[in-house]
């Protein structure tokens, strides 16, 4: 595999409303980003990927952008953000911005005078007349992702426009050239400003099969076999390279719902490649049946099959791109790991995915062990598909307690909650006399960068250490190939990865229950050295979370 510098990065992702306030109005912003560089160089952090910062009415916290080319003026100003960027350079940390294209804002320039039928812009959204003898039906039956209908009426242009997100989320039609053409300027203009590379919002999700056919019948999503991976996707993906290819850039594509073997048609290194790698699901669907609302417990084994194939099925031919957090997902040692052994799951955690081929990616407050909030009420959630997934479950009939239950697990607000800086009033993310926009979790007390850089045990450290040595050994850990053990059991994930010089081999105990460390040993080269563990030494039996990580030099 051709080494390149996008491969080899740690990237950092910043989600702005969230990460530090600078400004003490108590919403993060560039101000607050720029102080906090330093920390970010200090993690070993090449990249940042920055959730949108563009102007946005925030119905789904800057997913729905109102000026694709300038800054969300609570976040700053367009000259702050070119300080960022500047200041992020020096550092050599590269800038990834996000690119969300499958939709726009209602409150877009180009959606308003579509709606009011300007010639210019009146395709560029997907409009239907209504069906039925009074026009009043759907014209089809497509669900949003973020349930409910995927159409919704106006008034102005009296006609439908297809949303696959929320109401203030119309979905732009790609298969109007002049579409593409404003997606390649918004790509060209940040380009220029000299970002590094995109981040690509559903982007499987932009082309829609022709005359829009119902779907077969499904509570939620209804539809997405007509615009998953849809018919013209990569002859449009094909386009908006040609833009990329000027430049010394990367693209990370979004990709529900994506296999491996798909995922090799967009990401196989070679003329006809589309993006440089695609961010899966499947490995974050250990715990549940789907989407995380239909929780099922815990399921290493599902785990690892699914790191597995897409280890095996993409060495040598693709990229992987490896998080296990981000803005959607709730904090994962609250899902995967355990927060009664918070700092040992959580170093269990890094270990397992940083060793694994592909682009590592790391979300704020993750490298301090930030967990899930103790919701208390449905007042504490403020996420769009929070409230639509609770309306659709609520018509399933559930109890209010049960989905409330579910919510508390699998909202994406667990991920919102501010960056735990200090121990000081508001955990140090604005002023102590400012309002938080949001819930900051009642463990800042104890669970902060501040507390963890004094404590050399700390999973900041840790991370800091398992970034630094996924590099030092990058030819087995970042391109050599992996090779899975005991596929079988429930509790230890145990692979090497073996490059040119050297063989890392990973042991971990993924699990509250001690374990035999008999059922390990085998796996350990004699002579191996061991790099990096979060217990000492190995005695009889595996600790909760034991975690060793031993090299073989060839
Ligand atoms: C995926 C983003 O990660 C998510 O936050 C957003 O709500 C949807 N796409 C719609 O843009």
């Amino acid at each position: 595999m051709e080494k390149t510098w996008f491969r080899e990065m740690t990237v950092f992702q910043i989600w702005p409303r969230s990460f530090k306030d600078g400004n003490g109005d108590g919403i993060g912003d560039l101000k607050g980003i720029l102080s906090k560089l330093d920390y970010i160089k200090s993690l070993g952090a090449d990249a940042i990927w920055f959730s949108p910062l563009y102007v946005s009415p925030q119905a789904d916290y800057g997913y729905d952008i109102a000026d694709y080319y300038n800054i969300n003026p609570e976040y700053g100003t367009l000259d702050e953000f070119k300080e960022v960027l500047a200041g992020a350079h020096e550092r050599g940390i590269k800038v990834i911005m996000d690119l969300v294209i499958n939709h726009t804002s209602d409150q877009c320039e180009w959606f308003k005078k579509s709606a009011a039928g300007d010639p210019q812009y009146k395709d560029y959204y997907i409009w239907r007349p209504g069906k039925g003898k009074d026009g009043k039906k759907f014209p089809n039956n497509w669900m949003a992702t973020f349930p409910g209908d995927g159409w919704t009426y106006n008034e102005q242009r009296g006609e439908y426009y297809l949303h696959l997100f929320a109401v203030e989320q119309p979905d732009l039609n790609h298969d109007n050239p002049a579409v593409r053409e404003e997606v390649k300027k918004i790509m060209r203009y940040w380009l220029d400003m000299g970002v590094d590379g995109f981040r690509e919002d559903v982007i499987t999700m932009i082309s829609k099969r022709e005359g829009l056919p119902n779907g077969v019948w499904l509570p939620a999503m209804r539809g997405m076999e007509h615009y998953m991976q849809g018919p013209n996707l990569k002859k449009y993906l094909t386009e908006y390279r040609q833009v990329t290819k000027d430049y010394d850039c990367m693209q990370v594509g979004e990709a529900p719902m994506m296999t491996p073997k798909k995922a090799l048609l967009y990401v196989s290194d070679g003329e006809d490649k589309v993006l440089d790698m695609m961010f899966g699901f499947q490995h974050m669907e250990a715990d549940c049946l789907f989407i995380s609302w239909i929780h099922t417990g815990f399921n290493l084994r599902k785990l690892k099959k699914v790191y597995n194939n897409w280890q095996t099925m993409l060495y040598n031919k693709g990229w992987n791109a490896n998080y296990i957090e981000n803005h959607d997902q709730p904090r994962n040692i609250s899902r995967y790991g355990s927060e009664k052994y918070r700092v040992e799951s959580g170093k269990a955690l890094a270990t397992m995915y940083s060793f694994l081929s592909g682009t590592q990616y790391i979300y704020q407050g993750q490298e301090i062990g930030m967990v899930d909030y103790p919701f208390k009420s449905w007042d504490d959630f403020v996420d769009v598909s929070t409230f639509s997934t609770k309306k659709l479950i609520e018509k399933l009939g559930f109890s209010d307690k049960k989905i409330f239950k579910m919510a508390k697990y699998a909202a994406r607000d667990n991920a919102r909650t501010p960056v735990q800086w200090s121990a000081e009033a508001n955990a140090g993310f604005t002023t102590p006399d400012a309002k938080p926009w949001y819930l900051i979790n009642p463990n800042y007390t104890e669970v902060n960068v501040e507390a963890a850089e004094k404590d050399p045990n700390s999973l900041l450290h840790y991370y800091r250490k398992v970034i630094a040595l996924r590099k030092q050994y990058k030819d087995a850990a970042i391109y050599g190939e992996f090779k899975l053990y005991l596929k079988g059991d429930k509790q230890l994930f145990v692979y090497d990865k073996i490059g040119e010089e050297n063989k890392l081999t990973v042991v971990i105990n993924l699990s509250e229950k001690e374990v035999n460390s008999s059922k390990v040993k085998k796996f350990i080269p004699e002579g191996a050295e061991e790099i990096l563990a979060n217990y000492e030494g190995m005695g009889d039996k595996l600790r909760p979370y034991e975690t060793h990580v031993y090299l073989t030099k060839k």
